[in-house]
């Protein structure tokens, strides 16, 4: 929940500086392009209008070389047709009179006459915007009509240079002029990248406009006087960089995978912490669970102890009988004075207190707790010989036969003798209690050793267990022996003490057959 909140957070906290940066960055961005366009636009204006200017200036240079009717006729064909080689955007260069002139002779198609001057002024009208009657100022300037659109989608203007003989106003010298040409021609020479439109009156004289280029642009205005007219040019940025227009896009996927990754982090956290207390708290339960094992263990082996008790209460009794019969004798002997018999009693009484140690020592190692000895390199004849020294007087007690297949050059292993021990007592006890009303009461220990292992069976030709008991049987507390006999300890102890030995703990069975535990340990741990 708290990750969660923490997430829209920063989420939120991506958004407005997305908004915030693209908006900035787009600012900069236009800023930057609206002193490249200014910049750009004032070159281009100042081209087409040098170029148009420099086109009626040469027109202009041309008329005004002209002083005689003579000079026209014989430099005529030579000054146009120059004019035309080194202008190409110049043609159609003809000559319009205000009234005829007897004396020029070229040819007709480049004459235009005119009765006066209002017919000139009429025909100019349409020519030219002039609304009134030229004077010597106007007159004495280079006009330019309207453009036009020409058959090949060409756009022209026609320009007009007054010719003047003695002082006086004779007609124009009037040449076409190619503006698409001049244009195109510009654009190629000066390599203008920026598109931009040129128009007059609101008609469109000139445009180079790519398609991808959004007319709401960011755009440049310019005005351009010329000759009597207006144009005006509009220049557009040439592109705007992909970064801004996805730039919020990008910011909101970055906001998403980012508040993603903090969400992530936190629960992470989270769950480190959670873990963390779970795992204090689990080793807690271990600890816990590891001292009520051993207990376990240990008041398994006091039960064990409590059942074989009255076995050993009976081997301890007999040397007892044997030592008061030796002191008897020796009382008797003293007052004989036969010391000889005297020290034979001695040495019986000598042996049967060791006998009583050995038993008493047997015992005591069996019962002590376990949990404190360590993993030692143990013979297995050793550990043979104390388990039967613990349980055999039971079963000589209850009349039940022990017999044994234990080679004594076993290979030693490595374990926790008292443990093992411990098993293989619960083991025989077991098989012993199994036996109690059969007639042939007989139980076996058999020890081998196969391919780097240790097998110690303990089987018994007793009842048996119910194959759907079989897996109970493992269970602490299953049991079905009389209350105070059994506490069903046994077996679940000595699975997970042969467990522990990294060994395996099987059993198979026969319903009034009998039961074989084999316990296995591997000898090279
Ligand atoms: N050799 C066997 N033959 C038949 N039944 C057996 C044999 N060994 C064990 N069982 C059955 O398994 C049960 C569980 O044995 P386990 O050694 O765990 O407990 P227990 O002998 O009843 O009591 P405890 O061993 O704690 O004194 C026994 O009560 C008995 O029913
Ligand atoms: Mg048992």
């Amino acid at each position: 929940m708290k990750s969660n909140l923490y997430s829209i957070f920063v989420f939120l906290i991506g958004l407005f500086a997305t908004y915030f940066v693209t908006k900035n960055f787009q600012q900069v961005e236009i800023n930057a392009q609206k002193i490249e366009i200014s910049t750009q636009s004032q070159a281009i204006a100042h081209t087409v209008k040098m170029q148009v200017l420099s086109h009626s200036q040469q027109l202009s240079i041309t008329a005004q070389r002209w002083q005689t009717i003579n000079q026209i006729n014989e430099n005529w064909q030579r000054d146009t047709n120059s004019l035309i080689t080194l202008f190409p955007a110049l043609s159609d260069i003809s000559v319009y009179l205000l009234k005829k002139q007897p004396k020029l002779n070229i040819d007709n198609k480049y004459q235009q006459y005119f009765a006066s001057d209002t017919e000139l002024l009429q025909t100019a009208k349409q020519l030219f915007s002039l609304k009134k009657r030229l004077s010597i100022s106007e007159s004495s300037r280079v006009f330019q009509s309207d453009h036009e659109v020409i058959g090949n989608k060409q756009i022209i203007t026609y320009q007009y240079a007054p010719i003047f003989i003695d002082k006086e106003l004779i007609g124009y010298l009037q040449s076409t002029v190619n503006i698409t040409q001049i244009l195109d021609q510009l654009v190629a020479k000066f390599q203008i990248t920026y598109p931009f439109s040129l128009s007059e009156t609101g008609r469109t004289i000139y445009t180079v406009l790519p398609n991808d280029v959004l007319i709401t642009d960011v755009k440049q205005q310019f005005s351009i006087p010329l000759l009597g007219h207006e144009w005006k040019l509009m220049v557009w940025p040439m592109h705007q960089h992909h970064f801004y227009r996805y730039a919020a896009i990008i910011g909101l996927i970055l906001s998403i995978l980012f508040s993603q990754l903090f969400y992530l982090v936190r629960l992470n956290k989270a769950n480190k912490h959670k873990l963390s207390t779970q795992k204090s708290h689990l080793s807690a339960i271990n600890e816990d669970f590891k001292a009520s094992k051993s207990k376990l263990i240990q008041s398994n082996k006091l039960s064990s102890l409590g059942e074989i008790a009255t076995g050993i209460a009976h081997e301890i009794n007999q040397p007892l009988q044997v030592i008061c019969i030796h002191a008897d004798m020796c009382q008797e002997s003293l007052q004989k004075q036969n010391y000889q018999l005297v020290e034979k009693s001695f040495s019986s009484i000598i042996s049967q207190v060791e006998r009583i140690e050995k038993i008493v020592k047997q015992v005591g190692s069996f019962g002590r707790d376990s949990e404190l000895d360590n993993y030692n390199k143990e013979t297995p004849a050793s550990i043979f010989e104390n388990v039967i020294d613990i349980v055999i007087n039971q079963y000589n007690q209850e009349q039940v036969e022990l017999r044994q297949v234990l080679p004594p050059s076993l290979p030693s292993i490595l374990c926790n003798k008292t443990q093992i021990e411990q098993v293989l007592v619960n083991l025989l006890i077991n098989a012993k209690d199994a036996v109690e009303d059969c007639e042939e009461k007989i139980v076996f220990i058999k020890a081998h050793d196969k391919q780097g292992k240790l097998y110690i069976e303990v089987s018994d030709s007793g009842s048996g267990i119910e194959p759907s008991k079989l897996d109970d049987i493992f269970t602490p507390f299953y049991t079905t022996k009389a209350l105070g006999r059994g506490t069903g300890l046994g077996l679940s102890i000595s699975y997970s003490i042969i467990h522990q030995h990294k060994g395996e703990l099987q059993v198979s069975s026969e319903m009034n057959k009998g039961s074989t535990f084999t316990v296995i340990l591997p000898l090279n741990n």
